[in-house]
Formats: C-alpha cells, sequence, structure tokens
C-alpha cells in the first residue's frame, strides 16, 4: 500500500513509491552543511544555521504524516564547542528560537519534545526553553522529536561505564547480570529503539561521534545536499532508499 504523506506540497515519484507498512520507526539525522550553504551565498555563517531551523520544521511535518515514530536531530555535539564563541552561542540560542515559532504547530501534531546530550552545559535559557517544551508536550503520543544537545556518544558510552561501575562497586548490579540492555538503560536513549535509518547531509561520510553504540545495525543514507536546502523530497528519497534494504542483522 502506497502512502499519501499530508503536508507535502506535490506528491513526486519518491512519496508514490513509497510504501506504509515499512516506515521506519527511528529516523536520526546528522544536520551538516548549514555553514557551507552559508558561504555558498557570501552570507555569514549564522545565516545558515537560520536556514536550517525552517528545514527542521519541514522535516518534522513530512515525519509526522509518514508516521515515523522518533525523529532524533544532531543539533550540537560535544565537539562543536571548539568553534568560535560567537558561532556557539548563536548555534546554542536556536532550540529557544525554534520552539518560539513551532511550538504550537508541534502541540496541533500532537509531537513530544525530548533531548538527548550533556543537558546542563547548556545555557539557561536554553535549558529553560526546553524544559517548558518537553513539559508542554509531554502527554502528546505522536512523534517523538529527540534533539540531540551537546550530545557525544563516547562521554555517553563512559558516563554509562561510571554508572555501571559504582553500581557494581555499591552491589546494586550483579556482574553476571550485565549485558547489552542492562547497558544500554545507562544512555540517554534509554526507552527509545535504535535508529533504522542515519540520514547525514552535506556530503561527509562520517559519524562525528553520533549514536555509536545505538547505529550498529542501523541503515545510513548520505547525501551531498546541504541542510538547508533538504527538502520533504529529499526526506522521502530517504525512506524510499531505506525500504529498498534487505536489513540481515548477521543472518542470512
Ligand atoms: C551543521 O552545519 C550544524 C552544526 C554542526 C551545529 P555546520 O555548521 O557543520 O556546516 P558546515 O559543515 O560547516 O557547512
Ligand atoms: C556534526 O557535524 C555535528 C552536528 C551536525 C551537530 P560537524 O560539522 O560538527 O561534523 P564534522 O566536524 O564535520 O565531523
Ligand atoms: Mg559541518
Amino acid at each position: 500500500m502506497s502512502i499519501k504523506i499530508p503536508f507535502l506540497s506535490k506528491q513526486s515519484k519518491e512519496t508514490d513509491s513509497l510504501s506504509a507498512d515499512n516506515i521506519p520507526d527511528h529516523v536520526a539525522i546528522i544536520m551538516d552543511g548549514n555553514g557551507r550553504w552559508a558561504q555558498k551565498r557570501g552570507l555569514p555563517r549564522f545565516a545558515g544555521h537560520k536556514e536550517g531551523v525552517s528545514t527542521v520544521n519541514k522535516i518534522v511535518k513530512t515525519a509526522v504524516g509518514a508516521n515515523v515514530k522518533v525523529l532524533t536531530l544532531y543539533a550540537f555535539s560535544t565537539e562543536n564547542w571548539k568553534r568560535p564563541k560567537q558561532e556557539v552561542d548563536y548555534i546554542l540560542k536556536l532550540p529557544k528560537e525554534f520552539l518560539h515559532v513551532y511550538l504550537p504547530s508541534l502541540m496541533e501534531n500532537n509531537v513530544r519534545i525530548e533531548t538527548i546530550g550533556d543537558f546542563h552545559a547548556l545555557p539557561n535559557n536554553t535549558q529553560e526553553a526546553v524544559n517548558y517544551a518537553k513539559e508542554k508536550t509531554k502527554n502528546n503520543d505522536g512523534l517523538i522529536l529527540n534533539f540531540a544537545l551537546n550530545y557525544g556518544s563516547r562521554y555517553e558510552i563512559l558516563k554509562a561505564v561510571k554508572q555501571i561501575a559504582m553500581d557494581l562497586k555499591e552491589e546494586n548490579l550483579d556482574i553476571d547480570h550485565l549485558d547489552e540492555d542492562t547497558f544500554s538503560k545507562h544512555l540517554y536513549t534509554d526507552g527509545v529503539s535504535d535508529p533504522d535509518l542515519l540520514i547525514r547531509t552535506g556530503g561527509e561520510y562520517r559519524l562525528s561521534n553520533f549514536m555509536l553504540w545505538q547505529m550498529a545495525y542501523t541503515e545510513f543514507w548520505f547525501t551531498d545536499k546541504l541542510w538547508p536546502e533538504f527538502t520533504e523530497e529529499t526526506f522521502c528519497e530517504a525512506l524510499l532508499a531505506y525500504q529498498q534494504r534487505k536489513r540481515r542483522y548477521g543472518g542470512i
């Protein structure tokens, strides 16, 4: 059965061929290429980040329409602190701006906001805006929109190892009971299934410290399109590519 995605301005050959029964539950996106998008137009880098926010809105709507259950967006990595302070400050203000403009439509679309990452290192007003949105959307049972903010996978894994070491030391955990599920419960993604599909825009073919544990069997899809020029149709193209993959998990 093919799927009709509401909100799409026009149905394309990608959306027409999409099947409703094999939509990935969890899509993760490395939203890359904002800076280059701006530079190509002779604009300052922040203009690319600003434009990228409109792409987020479009893709969230498409994900809702396609019945994706979880959309995880890599918005700021633990390594992004290396950038000039002005750029870091600008990027870290965007969650508040995004929520200010789009929270009403997120509510209308039954979207629940979540985050992964070291939240407490974020500026106070970013934390407040995100906490407000989490609280406001907590009873929504549609798409989970999960922002990776100040997220680093190695830090996340190390944090889990430290918590587990503490549990073992305090005899709250028996080493024979430590398995993959128990380990996963100590990650930020506890309770969320592993990504089925990873999309990276901007033409780079790397993970940049994103969900290393969780992506053991994720399908990867890359595009040269820069994040501000990523469209609903490109998103559907990725979903279609996913539907043509054969996932074997080591079997035959
Ligand atoms: C991705 O775009 C956004 C963040 C990392 C926050 P970039 O800012 O990395 O854009 P490029 O890769 O420099 O073009
Ligand atoms: C990855 O993009 C991080 C985010 C999109 C938030 P980067 O632009 O930081 O990745 P590298 O530095 O090219 O690996
Ligand atoms: Mg980049």
